[in-house]
């Protein structure tokens, strides 16, 4: 155990209007943090702010964190008014398929938002440094995924810009972080989501009440956690690991839900009698990990344990997205 303070009380969240983002500003903020935000809004939309925008300890700028001049101008402004001791990045493309069709998209918004948010933080001399990972970086091995698993071969420009980054992440423990919290998230399901299955479904079905196409077979099956047992799992891991570098798997406490019951859980509640048109394959596009078995043990070791199975996570996800 290194000898890292467990607290902090200055936050900047990079991707704040996001899904996970908002959430998670929101919970800082009920826990007394003062937060700095930034997003772009690329993804991400302002309405996701709208309790965190009425809260005094929260400030709000739309910024890329791509571009360093404005960014350190801003943060500059906020460290002189109250020094900022973490950043949680969560920035990052979440739309998969938009790099498998163009593989730019990932180097940009996944790997070079992590590097300059990192090159930002030793101008700053910002210390600790929370990363949204990935299971997407572990590719498709057919084993149940422990952190050490390897070897590491990802299948999507989006896992493999996040694996460079936990990559530049070390690098920078060695050059000047005192602490780096690195959390592979499974597919996170809830409130306010920009993205995902649930999302698409529900998008798809709004525009064609009658018939719902689905990517794949049906069958690909993984591990989906609520938002608010995501970060609930952050707060755990950065409160009570303590090492210099710190990487933990997050899953829901059992199972892994098929994409043929959340098309079904989809169409009972939103557009009951849909006919469901499997589009065929046992991936949903290229880049896709099919099925993948999470262990947990680590976290659970470290004292955290999740409470909602993953239909169950599912089924809460689709009632708060309707
Ligand atoms: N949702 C999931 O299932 C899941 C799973 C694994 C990992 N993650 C990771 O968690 C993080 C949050 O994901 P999310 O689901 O909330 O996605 P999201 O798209 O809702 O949030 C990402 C936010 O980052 C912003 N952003 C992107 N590029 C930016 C830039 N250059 N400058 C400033 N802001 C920028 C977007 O506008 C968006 O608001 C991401 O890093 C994602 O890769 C998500």
């Amino acid at each position: 155990m290194s000898n890292v303070l467990p607290t902090s009380r200055v936050s900047l969240v990079t991707g704040a209007a996001g899904f996970i983002g908002s959430h998670l500003v929101d919970r800082l903020l009920e826990l007394g943090h003062h937060v700095v935000g930034i997003d772009n809004l690329v993804l991400g939309k302002m309405a996701n702010l709208a309790e965190a925008g009425r809260n005094p300890r929260f400030d709000f700028r739309e910024l890329d964190v791509n571009q360093a001049g404005p960014c350190l101008e801003f943060l500059r402004g906020q460290m002189q008014r109250q020094p900022i001791d973490t950043v949680w990045h969560m920035a990052a493309n979440s739309d998969i398929q938009a790099g498998v069709r163009d593989p730019d998209v990932d180097l940009r918004l996944t790997f070079l938002t992590t590097f300059n948010v990192l090159k930002m933080m030793h101008e700053l001399g910002i210390r600790r440094f929370v990363f949204a990972s990935t299971s997407a970086i572990y590719g498709s091995l057919d084993a149940v995924l422990k952190e050490d698993s390897g070897p590491l071969f990802p299948i999507s420009s989006y896992g493999a810009m996040k694996l460079a980054s936990e990559g530049i992440i070390s690098a920078a423990i060695e050059r000047f972080l005192e602490c780096a919290w690195v959390c592979r998230f499974p597919n996170v399901v809830g409130g306010r989501a920009t993205h995902g299955a649930i999302y698409d479904f529900l998008r798809k079905l709004r525009a064609n009440p009658s018939e719902l196409e689905v990517l794949g077979d049906g069958t690909q099956e993984k591990p989906y956690l609520h938002v608010s047992e995501l970060v609930e799992a952050l707060l755990f891991i950065f409160q009570n690991s303590r090492e210099r570098l710190n990487f933990f798997n997050i899953a829901p406490a059992k199972g892994a839900t098929t994409v043929r019951y959340i098309a079904e859980a989809v169409v009972r509640a939103a557009a009951p009698g849909a006919a469901i048109r499997y589009t065929g394959g046992s991936k949903g596009w290229l880049g896709d990990v099919p099925r993948f078995r999470y262990s947990i043990e680590k976290l659970r070791a470290l004292g955290w344990t999740p409470k909602m199975g993953s239909n169950e996570a599912v089924d809460l996800a689709i009632q708060q997205n309707l």
